[in-house]
C-alpha cells in the first residue's frame, strides 16, 4: 500500500516520478504528491487528493525543473485523504521532505513530545511525524561535522528510526543534500533502481523498469544511500548489508495496457500464457510428476511431511481452500488452509512434519509475511508460492516456486489465482506420487494440466455471451454463488471479483448451504451463480439450483461443455471444457472473473482501482 519513488540523475526528476507514480497507482490512490529540489536549492512540492491525474493537472505547464526528487502515491491509513494528508511532508525547518509507506505505530507519543517543544504539524498522518523526527536529529547532530550535509542526514536518518516502532520505506531528501537521497526499510517494500547516470528507489521495480532492468532487493533494516552515479547499502544500525543486484525478469511493455481498456481484462486474457509459464518445465512424462526444484526438500523429506498448512489473504486463501481440496485429494496428506493475519496471532499447532506454504501474488502482503516469521520464528520451515521475484516472502521463505504470472496490476487477482491452483495441483501430483499414485493417475494429471491452456481460450471465446449475460443482471441488488467440493473456493473467487469491484454486495457459498439459512434471502431479483460441472457432487449442485428456481430466484450455472441438461433449470448457462475435477476451478473461475468484469464495467466502477482497495496490502 502507497507507493514511493524517487530520481537522482542528470535528467528533469519530475517526468521520471510521474511516470514512475502511473506505474504504481494500483498501490494507492487516494491522493499523490511530488517533490523535486529545483535549480535554486528550493524544495518545488505538489500535492493534491484523488487520483494522479489531479496531481499532473495541477503541476501543469508549470512542472518543476530539478534532477532530484521523491514522490508519493497513497493508500490513507492515518487522516483522510486530503491534500494535507498526501505526501511528501516537511519536517519542521521546511528544509527535508520525505515520502513513507508503512505504519508509525507510536507516532501520537512522538507528536504529543514533538508539539510540546514547538512544532507544528500541517497533517493528521503518522508519516509527517517521522519527517519532523528525522529533521530534528538533523539539527541536533553533533558527533559529525557540521559540513558534511550527507553524513548528517544518514546518521538523522539512523537516529530518528531508532525512535519509531511499526513498518516503513521511506525515502527523504534535504536541501543541504543536493543530489542525494536516503531510503530504509522495515516491513515496506523497497528496491533500488540502478542506471547509467541515474538512480532509483520505488516501491517495486515496475516503476523503474522502463529505464533498467538492475534492481537491488532491499531487506529489513537496510539503509541506502544514492547519487546519480553512486550507491551504498548498509544495515540501519550501521553494519555491513548483504545485497545483490538482480536482473527484472519482465520489461516495460509487460506493465503496458496495449489494445485492452483495463489491466483486469487483459490479465484475464493473458491467462493461457499464464498457465503454461506456471507448469512450463515441471513436468516429468518419466516419473509422471512434477519438478519443484525451488522447494529443497529432499524426496526424503517431502515423504515425511505428514500435515501441510496453507497460509494467505484474499484470493490467495482461496486458492489455498481449492488447494486443500486438490492436495488431500492427490496425496492424501492432511492439509489445512489458514487465514494469514489469523495464523499470525493464533498459537497453531504444528509439529516437525507439518510443511507451511505461505501463497502470495504480491510476496509483499504484511499478514503472510507474518505469517511466515512466526512459523519460522517457532523453527519450521516454511515454503511460499509467489509471483512477484525478489519480494520479500519470497527472499524469506526457505524455499518454494514462483508463479511466473508476470506482473499483475489490476487490483483484483485473476491470472495470479489460476496459476497458484496450477502449482497446488503440481505439488499435489509430487507428493502424490511420492505415495499412493499410480503411473497411470499421474499421466492422466500431466495430461490434463497440458491441454489447460486450450481449454482456457476455449472458456475466453465466450466473453462477448458471458457480457450478454452480465448487461442483464446489471440492476441486480447483490448475487449468490454456489459451488461445492472443488468449486466451493471457486464460489467464494467468484463472489469476492463481484464484491471487489462492482460493490454490490455478494456472498459464496457451499451449494448445499443454502437450506440452512441463505434461501432466505432468496427473491426474483437476487441472482445464483452456480459452478457446477458434471463432476461428483453434479446432482447434488442441481438438487439446489431447483430449489431456487422453485423460490422463482434467477439462475446461472457453470458447467461441463456437452451438458444441456441445465437449460431446462437455469436462466443463463455457461460452457467450459471438460477436465478432472481438481483441474475444473481453473476453469470455472473464468467466467466469474468476466462476469464481475463486465458487471463492473456496465455499473460505471473503476475496474482497476476500486474504491478503498489497493493491490499489495503491506499495512496490518
Ligand atoms: C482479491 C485480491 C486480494 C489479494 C490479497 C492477497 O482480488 O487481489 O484479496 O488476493 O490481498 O494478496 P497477495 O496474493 O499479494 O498476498
Amino acid at each position: 500500500m502507497c507507493g514511493i519513488i524517487g530520481y537522482v540523475g542528470k535528467e528533469d526528476a519530475t517526468p521520471y516520478l510521474l511516470d514512475g507514480l502511473r506505474r504504481l497507482e494500483y498501490r494507492g490512490y487516494d491522493s499523490s504528491g511530488i517533490a523535486v529540489l529545483d535549480k535554486d536549492g528550493g524544495i518545488n512540492l505538489q500535492k493534491c487528493a484523488g487520483r494522479l491525474e489531479n496531481l499532473r493537472r495541477q503541476i501543469g505547464d508549470k512542472p518543476e525543473s530539478g534532477c532530484c526528487g521523491i514522490s508519493h502515491t497513497r493508500w490513507a491509513t492515518h487522516g483522510e485523504a486530503t491534500d494535507e494528508n498526501a505526501h511528501p511532508h516537511f519536517d519542521q525547518s521546511g528544509k527535508l521532505v520525505l515520502v513513507h509507506n508503512g505504519v508509525i505505530e507510536n507516532y501520537q507519543k512522538l507528536r504529543d513530545d514533538l508539539e510540546a517543544d514547538g512544532h507544528q504539524f500541517l497533517s493528521q498522518t503518522d508519516s509527517e511525524v517521522l519527517g519532523h523526527l528525522i529533521g530534528l536529529a538533523y539539527e541536533n547532530q553533533n558527533g559529525v561535522k557540521e559540513s558534511n550535509s550527507e553524513e548528517r542526514l544518514v546518521a538523522a536518518v539512523r537516529e530518528a528510526l531508532k525512535k519509531v516502532s511499526g513498518t516503513y520505506g521511506i525515502v527523504v531528501m534535504h536541501v543541504d543534500a543536493p543530489g542525494f537521497l536516503v531510503g530504509a526499510r522495515l516491513g515496506s517494500p523497497l528496491i533500488v533502481g540502478l542506471g547509467k547516470d541515474e538512480n532509483f528507489l520505488a516501491s517495486d521495480v515496475s516503476a523503474v523498469v522502463a529505464h533498467t532492468s538492475d534492481a537491488i532487493y532491499l531487506n529489513d533494516y537496510d539503509l541506502v544511500c544514492l547519487k546519480s552515479d553512486e550507491f551504498k547499502v548498509e544495515r540501519i544500525d550501521g553494519g555491513a548489508a548483504d545485497f545483490q543486484v538482480s536482473q527484472v525478469e519482465f520489461s516495460a511493455e509487460d506493465v503496458e495496457l496495449g489494445d485492452y481498456p483495463h489491466y483486469m481484462l487483459k490479465e484475464i486474457f493473458e491467462q493461457p500464457e499464464s498457465i503454461e509459464n506456471a507448469f512450463r518445465g515441471r513436468l516429468s512424462d518419466e516419473e509422471a510428476s512434477a519438478m519443484l526444484g525451488g522447494l529443497q526438500m529432499s524426496p526424503q523429506e517431502l515423504r515425511d511431511v505428514d500435515r501441510i498448512v496453507l497460509v494467505g489473504c484474499g484470493s490467495a486463501c482461496h486458492a489455498a481452500m481449492a488447494g486443500e481440496h486438490i492436495i488431500e485429494a492427490l496425496s492424501r496428506i492432511p492439509t489445512e488452509v489458514e487465514i494469514a493475519s489469523e495464523f499470525r496471532y493464533r498459537n497453531v499447532p504444528l509439529d516437525k512434519h507439518t510443511l507451511v506454504f505461505v501463497i502470495s501474488q504480491s510476496g509483499e502482503t504484511i499478514d503472510s509475511l507474518g505469517a511466515l516469521r512466526e512459523a519460522q520464528r517457532k523453527g519450521f520451515r516454511v515454503l511460499s508460492l509467489v509471483n512477484a521475484v525478489g519480494s520479500t516472502i519470497a527472499r524469506e521463505s526457505d524455499g518454494g516456486t514462483y508463479m511466473h504470472s508476470g506482473p499483475e496490476i489490476g487490483v483484483a487477482a485473476t491470472k495470479s489465482f489460476t496459476s497458484q491452483l496450477t502449482l497446488l495441483t503440481l505439488l499435489g501430483l509430487l507428493l502424490g506420487r511420492m505415495r499412493d499414485m499410480s503411473v497411470s493417475d499421474g499421466q492422466e494429471i500431466l495430461r490434463e494440466i497440458r491441454a489447460l491452456p486450450d481449454k482456457v481460450r476455449e472458456v475466453l471465446k465466450q466473453n462477448e455471451r458471458i457480457k450478454e449475460i452480465a448487461l442483464k443482471y446489471v440492476e441486480a441488488p447483490g448475487m449468490l454463488y454456489l459451488g461445492r467440493q472443488f468449486n466451493y473456493s471457486t464460489a467464494l473467487e467468484g463472489a469476492l471479483k463481484m464484491k471487489e469491484i462492482s460493490y454490490i454486495f455478494a456472498s459464496g457459498h457451499a451449494s448445499a448451504e443454502l437450506k440452512h439459512g441463505v434461501i432466505a434471502l432468496i427473491t426474483e431479483d437476487l441472482p445464483s451463480v452456480f459452478v457446477a460441472p458434471k463432476d461428483s457432487v453434479y446432482e447434488k449442485n442441481m438438487s439446489s439450483m431447483e430449489e431456487v428456481k422453485a423460490r422463482k430466484g434467477p439462475v446461472i450455472a457453470i458447467t461441463t461443455e456437452g451438458n444441456q441438461e441445465l437449460e431446462r433449470i437455469a436462466d443463463d448457462v455457461i460452457y467450459v471444457p471438460d477436465t478432472i475435477e481438481c483441474l475444473n476451478p481453473i476453469l470455472s473461475v473464468i467466467p466469474l472473473q468476466l462476469l464481475s468484469y463486465h458487471f463492473a464495467v456496465a455499473r460505471d466502477c473503476d475496474v482497476d482501482k476500486p474504491r478503498n482497495l489497493a493491490k499489495s496490502v503491506t499495512v496490518e
